[in-house]
């Protein structure tokens, strides 16, 4: 029995399997735990259903292969679809299954993997298809903020199977292999008469790049584990463990000068902030999360002096850093995943406001950028913000700024913390003096230059006590370090509530 329910669907739907350039569910287990680590639970488990002759096809397993295992010797629990019998597809007890893993992940504290590859909800058992997807649903849910939750897209998923993944932390894709959409092609063609393939509507490079929806994109599925191996390696397994440190042999009072000279003489000019962060974090290594999506805010893991942090970080390479829509609901998710897993934030902020236009008023820069603001004031976890050039108006506000709870901001030199750039300032407040001159635009320009000496620098905030230090960029590693060590210790909670109302 034991043999017959490993082959899964049979030789041949795993040539087909492989054919499509796609390993099989226990392939994909084999490559993703440890070696021989996994134990698996419910092999002998089948359906039954009778429906549409049903009853003289009850596979061994139904569909899914469940366990635990470890990864790098830390216990994970994992379900596999498993696209050989009745193509994946789910129904009663292959949900029952995922479910069982799922309790088991709850009650033990440790992360729960999901490797999807369906057909969505077995069509012959009808409704309790359904209902299976709505008991995942809820464990969903309940888990969120407990666990981690990864969700690997290896094949198939449509339909409202696609939200089990959604409601998870984070979302990996094949390219070429996978997909994710609400209604396929052919319902596309029948309500909106689209001609659009499965790639199209929701492949990888879609989710990647324009919906913002998966989190890593990979090459093959050997990459797409490997790839959640690597994001597990900086995780907790539960919201009462602190991220697993690690030996740091990269030294902590390294000073890289390099960054002394990173920032362009004239404000205006771009430069890549992945570059400083690469020289600050422990040994260049900054595992980027989201590369694809709103590259104008930049969001990744990283660790100082072997702890793991969270970087928020505003890209001056992208769109001049702007805060848009789509960067800060990017970063507010981050900041809130980081929250619920006592993972210290470390914000690099250059950012010269948010982003204007009827585009982005109209499709809710205030409800959507408040979502930011909102996670940062509730995140409870050390806090360190550094301002690399600019903080003007709300953005300086929403970005970890100290009166919304940082715990230790610091700028660098060339810092510009204010209320709007000197160019606008100027104008508004003086504007009747410049109109009435004979030479308005040297007027202009004095009223510029004088606002931009008495504003456009960091010490009118350091003298407020807005920040904590001005320090020299070179220097930013060694500080962090001994801020974040120090804030190890920090307790603070926020007023006792069922949740927040955040602004979704
Ligand atoms: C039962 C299914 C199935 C399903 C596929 N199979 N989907 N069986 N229920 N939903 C079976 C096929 O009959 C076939 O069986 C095997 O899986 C492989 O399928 P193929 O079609 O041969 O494979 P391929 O050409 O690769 O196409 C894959 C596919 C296609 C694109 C996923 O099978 C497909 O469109 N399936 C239906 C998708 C769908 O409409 N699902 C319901 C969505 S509604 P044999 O025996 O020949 O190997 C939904 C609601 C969820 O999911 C709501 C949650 C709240």
């Amino acid at each position: 029995m034991r043999a017959e329910s490993k082959l899964g669907g049979g030789e041949q739907r795993i040539e087909a399997q492989h054919a499509k350039g796609k390993l099989t569910a226990r392939e994909r287990i084999d490559l993703l735990l440890d070696q021989g680590s996994f134990e698996e639970y419910d092999a002998f488990r089948r359906h039954r259903s009778s429906n549409f002759g049903l009853d003289k096809q009850r596979p061994l397993g139904d569909g899914v292969v469940t366990g635990t295992g470890t990864i790098d010797g830390r216990a994970v629990a994992l379900f596999a679809q498993d696209f050989t019998v009745f193509g994946g597809s789910l129904a009663e007890e292959h949900a029952s299954k995922i479910c069982k893993m799922m309790d088991i992940a709850m009650k033990l504290g440790i992360p729960m993997i999901g490797l999807n590859d369906s057909g969505g909800a077995r069509i012959q058992e009808g409704v309790v298809s359904l209902a299976g997807y709505s008991e995942i649903f809820l464990r969903n849910t309940q888990a969120s903020g407990v666990i981690p939750q990864l969700s690997a897209i290896m094949g198939p998923c449509a339909g409202g199977a696609v939200y089990s993944p959604a409601l998870t932390d984070f979302i990996f894709m094949v390219d070429g292999s996978s997909y994710m959409h609400i209604t396929g092609p052919d319902v596309v063609k029948t309500v909106t008469h689209e001609d659009v393939t499965s790639e199209e509507l929701g492949g990888a490079t879609v989710h990647e790049q324009v919906t913002g929806t998966s989190h890593f994109t990979a090459d093959d599925d050997a990459q797409c584990l490997a790839k959640l191996r690597r994001l597990l390696s900086f995780l907790p397994s539960n919201n009462t463990e602190e991220a697993p440190r690690v030996e740091c042999s990269d030294p902590v009072d390294r000073c890289d000068a390099e960054l002394d000279t990173l920032i362009p003489e004239s404000s205006n000019q771009p430069y890549d902030i992945k570059k400083a962060i690469k020289m600050i974090v422990d040994d260049e290594d900054f595992f980027e999360i989201q590369e694809g999506y709103a590259g104008n805010m930049v969001i990744g893991l990283a660790r100082l002096d072997g702890s793991v942090v969270g970087i928020v970080a505003n890209q001056p390479a992208v769109l001049a850093g702007v805060l848009d829509i789509n960067a800060s609901e990017k970063a507010a998710r981050f900041v809130r995943f980081c929250d619920a897993f006592n993972i210290p934030i470390v914000t690099f902020e250059d950012v010269p406001g948010f982003m204007p236009g009827t585009h982005q008023e109209h499709a809710g820069i205030i409800r959507r950028g408040a979502k930011l603001l909102y996670a940062y004031c509730e995140a409870t976890v050390p806090k360190l913000t550094v301002v690399t050039r600019k903080a003007y108006g709300g953005a300086y506000c929403v970005l970890s700024s100290k009166p919304t709870g940082g715990d230790w901001n610091i700028a660098w030199p060339q810092s510009e913390i204010a209320v709007m750039g000197a160019a606008g300032a100027a104008k508004i407040i003086h504007r009747r003096e410049i109109a009435a001159a004979d030479d308005p635009e040297a007027v202009e320009q004095s009223k510029v230059d004088e606002y931009t000496d008495l504003f456009a620098n960091p010490y009118m905030a350091a003298e407020r006590g807005l920040i904590d230090d001005v320090i020299i960029p070179s220097q930013t590693r060694p500080r962090l370090c001994r801020a974040l060590a120090l804030l190890r210790t920090k307790r603070v909670s926020n007023p006792p509530k069922k949740h927040g109302s955040i602004p979704l």
